[in-house]
């Protein structure tokens, strides 16, 4: 069985999903549940497109220690130093360079001859080496480029000391069978290729790009490079977690390992899900509600017969676990502790002090406290910046009934310590505080997308909301959670309106403004 590296780019390709931002405390968490699932490589964003990426990647980059971390840039001078900058620190350290080598991209994006691109790839991985042991670098939109180009190129820039080549289906264009005799052929081509590893990464514009991983390897790619829950841009990227169980369930036909931990899936799907706020859909492969239930009669009847009837796989392979309850009302400061310790969470004292002053107002409404609840409160404590001035519900209340309009009326706290209230109507209570909200926020508000959701089963279970804001023409996401629906929907509404002001605050100083 030969050992096949996972390259996960959660933090930098799925970052770039529309209304996806996430704050450096997120990425922090999300960074140390990859390190725990066991991922090889982490991408932990791209640090010369902004001050907030820059500083995210080098609070990851100090803080993991048995992961790689590494970072994007392109071929330039400033984006290496800039990289170099944020990963010093970092136990591992390696570099991501890439540059188009498609003649579409050449020409009408990079507006360069095959030859100088040639010429920078090989300049700026001489110079990456400099700094860098570890120096990745990608043929973008490879899957489009003339192959005797690509293996020319690649000799060279192994040559310049390029330890990973990895060769992206960027427009998610490709098949299994075209993109596995890609790599069949840059194996059999390129004289120097045994000194470099091979890696794939795959987007899912055709929903192929987990085929299309597998083939890459069954074609010598040794690195599989995707994102939990496959998200990204546009269709996503390959999603890793599927990969990770068809390896696994498959190794009859698929002679690899990998150093992933699979009962941490499920955690590491949820978390990114919760903090990205792009839930999967229910039947999504491995980590979809509906993954392990069966409906029919005649599955059902099997399974209670023989479980591989219909059963591939346990839930238990990937860590989904019956909801267990943990503690209630009684629990002390200390059985707190402990759960959350065994929750893999490590929080401040001050944290924690608030992670329990908010479980124990659970209690006083909900007996029975799962893992689920606990986890949501723990993310929302770890996670919430307090180092700029928000806006801050104060109270609320809302008139509601069958024969009456719905009313709501909302005291805020404005960033600037004002107290400002208002009331409004709206066709049901939810629009009523959308309204109300609107009113008294000085941006200018659009809603996009609202969900509502509860945090595992029972009638007294915790609401979830998520929504997409477009404040002042940019799509911010913002989550919230409470027992009540029109609370939790609310906190979310906020939570958006607030992330867009941190943002702001974190970009006056971008050192460059776009995104690849
Ligand atoms: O899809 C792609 O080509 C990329 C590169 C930056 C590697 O994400
Ligand atoms: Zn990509």
């Amino acid at each position: 069985m030969s050992r096949i590296k996972i390259f996960d780019t959660t933090l930098r390709d799925g970052e770039q999903s529309p209304g996806v931002n996430l704050n450096q405390l997120e990425k922090l968490e999300i960074a140390k549940q990859l390190e725990r699932f066991g991922v090889d490589r982490m991408e932990a964003g791209f640090p010369a497109s902004s001050k907030g990426d820059f500083q995210a990647v080098k609070a990851i980059a100090d803080t993991i220690k048995n992961t790689s971390v590494t970072a994007l840039a392109r071929t330039v001078k400033s984006d290496v130093d800039t990289a170099w900058e944020a990963l010093k620190g970092a136990e591992h350290p390696s570099i991501h360079l890439f540059l188009a080598t498609s003649p579409i991209h050449m020409t009408y994006k990079l507006k360069k001859t095959p030859e100088q691109v040639m010429n920078t790839a090989v300049e700026m991985v001489t110079y990456a080496k400099t700094k860098f042991h570890n120096v990745q670098w990608s043929a973008e939109d490879a899957s489009r480029s003339d192959l005797d180009f690509l293996a020319q190129i690649i000799e060279r820039v192994i040559n310049a000391g390029a330890t990973v080549i990895n060769l992206p289906d960027t427009v998610g264009y490709t098949t299994p069978a075209e993109y596995g005799r890609m790599f069949q052929y840059i194996k059999e081509t390129v004289p120097n290729i045994d000194q470099a590893h091979l890696s794939c990464h795959c987007h899912n514009d055709l929903g192929m790009a987990v085929a299309n991983s597998l083939a890459a390897v069954e074609n010598g790619a040794t690195q599989i490079e995707g994102t939990i829950n496959g998200i990204g841009e546009r269709a996503g990227n390959a999603s890793l977690e599927e990969i990770a169980v068809a390896l696994k369930v498959r190794s009859d036909f698929y002679p690899y390992t990998t150093g992933l931990q699979l009962e941490e899936t499920k955690r590491t799907s949820d978390l990114v899900a919760k903090l990205t706020g792009m839930y999967v859909q229910a039947n999504k492969a491995v980590v979809g509600r509906n993954a392990f239930a069966h409906e029919s009669g005649i599955h059902q009847d099997g399974v209670l017969k023989h479980a591989s009837t219909y059963e591939i796989m346990t839930p238990e392979m990937v860590g989904v676990k019956a909801n267990n309850l943990v503690l209630g009302k009684h629990s002390g400061r200390h059985a707190f502790k402990d759960k959350v310790k065994e929750l893999g969470m490590e929080l401040s004292e001050e944290k924690l002090k608030s992670a329990f002053d908010a479980f124990k107002q659970l209690t006083d409404h909900k007996k029975e406290v799962t893992d689920d609840d606990l986890f949501t409160i723990l993310m929302e404590v770890q996670t919430d910046t307090t180092s700029v001035n928000k806006y801050q519900l104060e109270m609320f209340q809302v008139q509601y009934g069958t024969a009456n309009i719905p009313t709501a009326a909302v005291v805020l706290q404005t960033p600037d310590g004002r107290t400002v209230q208002t009331a409004c109507t709206g066709q049901g209570s939810v629009e009523a505080v959308y309204r109300t909200l609107d009113e008294l926020i000085s941006e200018n508000l659009k809603l996009i997308d609202y969900q509502l959701s509860s945090v595992g089963g029972g009638k007294d279970a915790l609401a979830e909301s998520h929504v997409q804001l477009e404040v002042n023409g940019q799509a911010v996401n913002g989550r919230g959670t409470a027992q009540d629906v029109i609370e939790a929907s609310a906190n979310a509404f906020l939570n958006a309106v607030n992330r867009y002001i941190v943002r702001q605050h974190s970009q006056e100083s971008n050192v460059v403004a776009s995104k690849t």
